[in-house]
């Protein structure tokens, strides 16, 4: 892969963060894979302190900005080529997907099809796999598309749900398996696709 340019990733985040770091840490030391930018669409949102420390530039763009093109204009300056969703929660605009066809992936905490679709994010999910005495739970890594958790999947991965566990015992078990898996998932993808 010596002469392959550098594949450029933009990490999209709502809140705090977490995967996002975890990814670009994963990602370290890989010599073909870059973070030009992270984008949120809120200031207050942790996951600028994490680009801080990251020494990636961050910035928010408003549900506005995302729907009128100026995200879009943002990730063109700088060149990206994947977009990754880490607990982002605005829906992808159209103008997005056609200038990212099947470069945008995202990770929904709960096994789709089940627990999936609008309003069904953070702890949201969790509340209803425990209100449904589900014995299992996990994490879905797909491709977007322009419904809300419908794109093709990627990757899923199971945990068990005990009859005493929380939502936050879910939550806990699932975070673990995000950490675990998603860059492992995002490099076999977006790698796969660069030596193509
Ligand atoms: C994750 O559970 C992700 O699957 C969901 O939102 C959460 C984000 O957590 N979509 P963090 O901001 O990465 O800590």
């Amino acid at each position: 892969m010596k002469n392959v340019k550098a594949c450029k990733i933009a990490l999209l985040a709502s809140g705090s963060g977490s995967n996002a770091e975890n990814i670009v840490r994963y990602f370290e030391h890989h010599p073909k894979v870059e973070f030009p930018l992270i984008l949120a669409n809120k200031t207050e949102a942790f996951i600028h302190e994490r680009a801080k420390k990251l020494n990636i530039p961050s910035y928010t763009i408003s549900k506005s900005g995302f729907e009128n093109g100026e995200a879009l204009q943002l990730l063109q300056q700088h060149s990206v080529d994947w977009i990754i969703l880490a607990g982002f929660l605005l829906k992808i605009p159209d103008n997005l997907l056609q200038a990212f066809p099947n470069k945008i992936i995202n990770i929904h905490p709960a096994l789709l099809p089940k627990f999936g679709g609008k309003g069904m994010y953070g702890s949201h999910v969790h509340e209803a796999v425990v209100a449904h005495r589900e014995t299992e739970s996990g994490i879905t890594i797909h491709y977007v598309n322009e419904n809300y958790d419908e794109g093709l999947i990627i990757f899923q991965a199971k945990c068990p749900v005990l009859p005493a566990d929380s939502p936050e015992d879910v939550a806990a078990k699932v975070h673990e398996l995000e950490y675990r898996h998603f860059p492992a998932v995002i490099e076999r993808v977006v790698c796969g696709a660069l030596t193509r």
